[in-house]
Formats: structure tokens, C-alpha cells, sequence
């Protein structure tokens, strides 16, 4: 009875510290993976971009692409869904002196007016979905609904790890490590269902690439993706 109680309280413990840590615990588990896809899409943006983050984070991993983005005088503007993220990047970014041309604003992708908002004088160059699209419930919806904030002519940039081969029970627990870990990961997409949603956006969006990541994540179950889709209309 007396292990139980421990084990019991134990738990209870590690789960506070884990929710009250949450923007540390996300950057120790994500950022190694997502400071590669920020910086390649980064390297592929044209220069004085103006650039919405749909599910930025803690902003850790832009920061880490500090550099390039100051080189290439992009200005870039976030939003995401978890409140302590944003608090955690709009903190990083007034510390870091960044602030001029990063920020994150609450708030989630369907919301159509929070976009347009984010955007009130002239439209985006490019959105990036960086590991966020296998969090949301509609991709087809998020995807047009960026849409409408971007120029004709603009990109769409996704990087993502798509599944390949599962395993019984995977779909079930991919989505329940958040409770561990606090970090949703989202449901498990397979590549060629990813590839379906693009294709259910091309009369607006068309593919132009779709290419594995080089160094990320390559194994038998899954792989990183950077897709590009163009605005045509
Ligand atoms: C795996 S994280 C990726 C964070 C960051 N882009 C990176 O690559 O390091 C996915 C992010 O999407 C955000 N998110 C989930 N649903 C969202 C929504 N409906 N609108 C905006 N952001 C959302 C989550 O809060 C989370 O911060």
C-alpha cells in the first residue's frame, strides 16, 4: 500500500514538473530535429521575406537560424496554439534583441481573422508548417486557409516526419505520448495520405517539391519530408 501511495505521488510529481517545464521539455526532445528543417527551408526562402510560422513553438528552433535570417532580412510571424510556447518565444525573442523581426502571436490556424490580422498591409511571401501539420485535425482546411494570406506566387513550406510502415497499435500510441511527454505529436500520417491532402488543395496549391531531408530522420518506419507547394491563383 505504502509503494503504491509513493509510486502514485511520484507520478503525480513528474507529470507537474513535466506540464510546468513544458517549453524546456519540448526543446530538449524537438529542437536537434527541428533547427535542420528550419534551416533548410530558411536557405530555400527568397530574400525580405515576410513569412507566417503556423505552430511556431517555443521559437527555439528559429533562433538557432538566427543568422540567416537576419542576412536575408526576413521578417517572420508565428502563431500557435499552446499559450506557454508563445510566452516562452516571445520571451526568447525580446532577450535575444530579435524582436524587430520575429514574433509569435496566440492563437490557431482556423482562425481566419486572427491570419488576416498578421497580415493587415500586404500578404505573406510564404507560411511554413515546421511539424505541425500532423497536428491538425483538417491539413486540407489549414492549408487553404493559408492561403488566403499568402501572395499569388507564394509558397507553402511543410517539413515533417510521414510514416511509412506502422505497426499494430502505433496510431494508438503516437497520439498519447503527450501525456507523457506533455509534446503532442500528433496523429501518425502516412506519406501517401499526406500526399493526398496535397493533391485535394492543387486547384490553389501546386506541388512543386517533395523530397526527403538530408541528415533528418530516414528509417523504416519514417522519414522527413520538406514539401514546397506554389500558390497558383
Ligand atoms: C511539433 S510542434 C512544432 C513547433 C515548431 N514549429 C518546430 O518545428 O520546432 C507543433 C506546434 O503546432 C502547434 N499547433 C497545434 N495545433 C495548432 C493550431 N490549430 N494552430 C496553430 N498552432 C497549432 C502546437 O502548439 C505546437 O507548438
Amino acid at each position: 500500500m505504502l509503494h503504491q501511495a509513493l509510486l502514485l505521488a511520484g507520478l503525480i510529481l513528474a507529470s507537474y514538473l513535466l506540464r510546468r517545464h513544458s517549453p524546456r521539455v519540448y526543446d530538449a526532445i524537438i529542437l536537434h530535429m527541428t533547427s535542420l528543417w528550419y534551416s533548410t527551408v530558411i536557405d530555400a526562402l527568397p530574400e525580405g521575406s515576410k513569412v507566417l510560422d503556423v505552430g511556431m513553438g517555443t521559437g527555439t528552433s528559429l533562433l538557432s537560424c538566427r543568422k540567416e535570417i537576419e542576412e536575408k532580412h526576413l521578417r517572420i510571424t508565428g502563431v500557435d496554439f499552446t499559450e506557454v510556447y508563445v510566452q516562452a518565444a516571445t520571451a526568447k525573442f525580446k532577450e535575444a534583441g530579435a524582436d524587430a523581426f520575429l514574433s509569435c502571436k496566440y492563437g490557431s490556424v482556423y482562425d481566419e481573422e486572427l491570419l488576416a490580422s498578421l497580415a493587415p498591409r500586404s500578404l505573406f511571401d510564404a507560411v511554413y508548417f515546421s511539424g505541425s501539420i500532423a497536428l491538425l485535425p483538417d491539413p486540407a482546411a489549414a492549408l487553404r486557409g493559408a492561403c488566403k494570406v499568402l501572395k499569388k506566387g507564394g509558397a507553402v513550406y511543410v517539413t515533417q516526419t510521414f510514416q511509412h510502415l506502422s505497426f499494430p497499435g502505433l496510431s494508438v500510441i503516437k497520439p498519447c505520448v503527450k501525456y507523457i511527454t506533455t509534446i503532442d505529436f500528433g496523429e501518425l500520417v502516412m506519406e501517401k495520405d499526406i500526399l493526398r491532402v496535397y493533391a485535394s488543395v492543387a486547384e490553389e496549391l501546386e506541388l512543386v517539391r517533395h523530397e526527403k531531408i538530408e541528415g533528418s530522420v530516414d528509417n523504416a518506419l519514417q522519414k522527413a519530408y520538406v514539401s514546397v507547394l506554389r500558390k497558383i491563383r
